[in-house]
């Protein structure tokens, strides 16, 4: 019922477009296949690694040991609510294709999410947001299949555990579950979200544009920002923001003072490392080697071809380093390293 591969490459199957192969290797459709999957390594004793459309993940040139299953389960069942409709979703169907679908219909909600690479089942786990919406903001359930206890899972909002592209799927617990389908509560009478300044700026001569326009313009500002990943290696943004105190904030605005941030929770601000990367480590479109920070978007890191995750790993370790020194913060990776 399975096909399961040997050594299989794995870098086409990421947008950055490098890393080595899988031990073993089986791309699944439906839960049953997932199942099935997940015997086959029981029985042969093989750890279990899911990849999804590999568009936040960095595999190691070594490659993956034991089963690599690609996580392609489909299918959309919706149910309407007097305004809302919950649209259910494959953990394998393409994310992008479901947003342009939910605008065609007129289901207001995902519509500033549009253009993002991936797939649905990876939506939840690092909370996608993009342009003042993050899913966290309209998933009502995940569900999941446990790997450790051979349970079903259904996970309500709460219990997801959403913060700033994080989730309980990215605990030491949540990498137990493989995420089968998502649950987004869309509404029928939406209102366009143009808080992201880019956004509000676009629609500065029209406030109450449809879903359509949201989505052409959503398409235009990220054309802008991120390189063609159908084209050339990328991850989107491979650190996150950082988050730091206020007291840490006001030092470095004495010595930046253009420096955005955003009061998040309490006492702490979100500061963009793009501006940082860019503006103070003067950082932005800079290449060494295959491997460069894109010259629109300093966040995004570029493989220009041919680059070995070795290679992309020294310099993000390089940028976190200047970053370090020019402002004592210490930046994460927005990324997935595997292993
Ligand atoms: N900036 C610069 N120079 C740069 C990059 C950014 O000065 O090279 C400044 C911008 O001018 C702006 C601020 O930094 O004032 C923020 O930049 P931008 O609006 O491009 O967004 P970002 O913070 O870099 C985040 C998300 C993106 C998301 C955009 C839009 C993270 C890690 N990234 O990027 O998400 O699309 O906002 O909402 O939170 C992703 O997660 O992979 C991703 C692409």
């Amino acid at each position: 019922m399975i096909a399961i591969s040997r050594n299989l490459p794995l870098a086409p199957l990421t947008t950055l477009k490098v890393g080595g192969s899988a031990e073993y290797f089986v791309a699944v459709k439906t839960k049953a296949e997932l199942l099935a999957a997940i015997d086959y390594a029981k029985e042969n004793q093989l750890k279990v690694t899911i990849l999804g459309g590999g568009s936040n993940v960095l595999i190691k040139d070594d490659g993956l040991k034991g089963l690599v299953i690609q996580n392609l389960i489909t299918g959309i069942n919706e149910a309407v609510h007097d305004n809302d409709v919950l649209v259910t979703v494959g953990a394998g169907e393409e994310f992008d294709v479901l947003v342009a679908n939910c605008v065609k219909k007129g289901y207001w909600g995902l519509e500033n999410l549009s253009h993002i690479p991936g797939l649905v089942g990876a939506t939840p786990i690092q909370n996608v947001g993009a342009y003042g919406v993050e899913v966290s903001d309209l998933i009502t359930t995940v569900n999941a299949y446990n790997l450790a206890t051979g349970q079903k899972q259904k996970f309500s909002h709460k219990e997801c555990q959403f913060s700033y592209r994080h989730s309980f799927f990215k605990t030491a617990v949540g990498k137990q579950l493989v995420i089968t389908k998502v649950t987004y509560r869309l509404s029928l009478d939406g209102r366009p979200k143009l808080d992201y300044p880019d956004l509000g700026q676009y629609f500065k001569d029209n406030p109450k544009p449809n879903l359509k326009q949201i989505r052409q313009a959503i398409i235009a500002i990220r054309s802008q920002k991120f390189p063609d990943w159908k084209r050339v290696g990328t991850a989107g943004s491979f650190f996150k923001n950082s988050i730091i105190t206020q007291d840490h904030y006001r030092n470095l605005k004495s010595d930046y003072p253009d420096l955005p941030g955003w009061s998040v929770g309490q006492n702490m601000t979100k500061v963009p490392l793009g501006y940082i990367i860019d503006k103070i480590c003067n950082y932005r479109g800079v290449r060494v080697g295959s491997v460069g920070t894109y010259e629109r978007q300093a966040l995004v890191m570029v493989n220009y071809g041919g680059a070995t995750a070795l290679e992309i790993e020294k310099f993000a370790h390089k940028i976190a380093r200047l970053v370090k020194t020019k402002t004592d913060i210490a930046i994460e990776w927005e990324v997935t390293a595997l292993p």
